[in-house]
């Protein structure tokens, strides 16, 4: 539980709050390649509260400028791509990449004021299937290099989905272990009962995890416990990445093949965008297969078909015949979707009760509220990578394994970690 204020210094994310001060001092994901093609148009994008643009000059180089006109605000999102810039439409002013405004046509040779005229602009730069923003103050870090984002193109597919509360209720599910015993459950079988294999059996069978966490260089290790019918210890360990950024991983039975990075982005105080970074370690991945079914399950608008005006489509006869246990079919994201669109658009955390199992997001709102105390102390925020040879995480794993009798989640990452994983350039060059 957290009191109003709290909420709100963890939630609030516009421009000058303390939380949006956090999240500006990282790299922010606003759009993925694929909606950026050369040549293709100008992109409206919301990102805190901010309205920006986002476009390819006529020479391929991409920035982010604000979305109203310096000159009488008109939304140059439906500008003219020409000349070293964005041009618009209502009096033919043009910007350049980095808003500087380098052409008044409308106005007399000698009375152009253009060099005094300047849109906000933020430095953009592509990693992993995405453009990343720095709206912060000071010098940018690095993007971290974690696998999800550096490795080889065959290996990694990034998405993006708008969901319609706070970034905050993403971020919480994305890192709650006990949740997938329920809102994901895809068997129909009683709560704990014993269920053939795949992700039903892995995630019902043991309904009251034992969970630990860690802290880590970027920000959380998060692991569930899991004991199987069949008496085999099956752990999963995920992360929370400094601001807002985790790791579930697959729920296939092991051994895992990959896994997701995740990161919620604010659009404004009452919705966001959950970009997904899908991981295949071993071999490559089927990118047909993840964009035909995310297809079926995300609509032309970016939002899941499955959304609070249509009740997620939930259907109590699935539920009632067992095909279902939520009767809100099979896509976890929908899943996903429905439990935190419906806890309100900023959920009202001075109300809720927090269990035993909720000691993840407890230490992650305590993380986030330590990081904001930390810049409002004129610190640096945690996390923030500025060498690059720095840029790598020895402390990074994200897997599902069986474990021994008597052996916990620290434990086991401490032995496997010890033999060297981790995220970053040695793991992706060997790869
Ligand atoms: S409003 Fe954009 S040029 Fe006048
Ligand atoms: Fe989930």
């Amino acid at each position: 539980m957290l009191s109003q204020k709290q909420n709100e210094l963890v939630t609030l994310t516009g421009p000058g709050t303390p939380g949006g001060k956090l999240l500006r001092s990282y790299w922010q994901p606003v759009a993925t390649d694929e909606e950026m093609p050369i040549g293709g148009a100008p992109l409206p994008v919301k990102i805190m509260n901010e309205e920006l643009v986002l476009f390819r000059d006529d020479k391929d180089r991409l920035g982010l400028i604000g979305l109203h006109c310096a000159h009488r605000g008109t939304d140059l999102s439906y500008g003219r791509v020409e000349n070293g810039g964005l041009r618009c439409l209502y009096h033919g002013w043009l910007f350049d990449v980095n808003g500087q405004c380098i052409d008044q046509p409308a106005e007399p040779e000698d009375k152009k004021f253009c060099h005094k005229v300047r849109q906000v602009s933020y430095p953009v730069q592509q990693k992993g299937g995405v453009i990343w923003a720095y709206m912060g103050e000071g010098e940018a870090p690095q993007i971290p290099n974690f696998d999800f984002l550096t490795a080889p193109l065959p290996h990694r597919k990034a998405f993006r989905v708008i969901q319609d509360s706070n970034w905050l209720q993403g971020l919480e599910s994305s890192t709650d272990p006990s949740h997938v015993s329920y809102l994901h459950r895809l068997s129909p079988g009683p709560v704990g009962g014993s269920l053939p294999g795949g992700q039903a059996r892995m995630f019902s069978e043991d309904p009251c995890p034992k969970l630990d966490i860690e802290r880590t260089s970027f920000g959380v290790r998060i692991h569930a416990l899991r004991k199987m019918a069949d008496g085999q210890n099956y752990l999963r360990v995920n992360n929370y990445i400094y601001p807002c950024g985790t790791t579930p991983v697959s729920s296939e039975p092991p051994p895992v093949t990959g896994y997701q990075g995740r990161w919620y982005v604010p659009i404004d105080d009452h919705s966001h965008c959950r970009f997904e970074f899908i991981y295949s370690q071993k071999v490559p991945l089927d990118k047909e297969g993840f964009t035909a079914v995310r297809n079926q399950h995300v609509a032309p608008d970016g939002r899941h078909t499955r959304r609070l005006e249509n009740r997620y489509l939930q259907d109590r006869e699935e539920m009632k015949r067992g095909d279902t246990w939520t009767g809100l079919g099979r896509y976890a994201g929908a899943q996903d979707a429905f439990a935190i669109e419906t806890a309100g658009v900023i959920q009202d955390r001075s109300q809720e009760h927090l269990g035993s199992t909720d000691i993840v997001i407890i230490e992650l709102r305590k993380a986030l509220l330590a990081a904001i105390k930390q810049m409002e102390d004129g610190k640096e925020a945690p996390g923030r990578l500025h060498d690059p040879a720095q840029n790598y995480f020895p402390d990074f794993i994200c897997t599902a394994d069986y474990i021994p009798d008597g052996e916990d989640g620290p434990a086991y990452c401490k032995r496997v970690l010890a033999q060297g994983p981790g995220s970053g350039p040695a793991k992706v060059a060997a790869e």
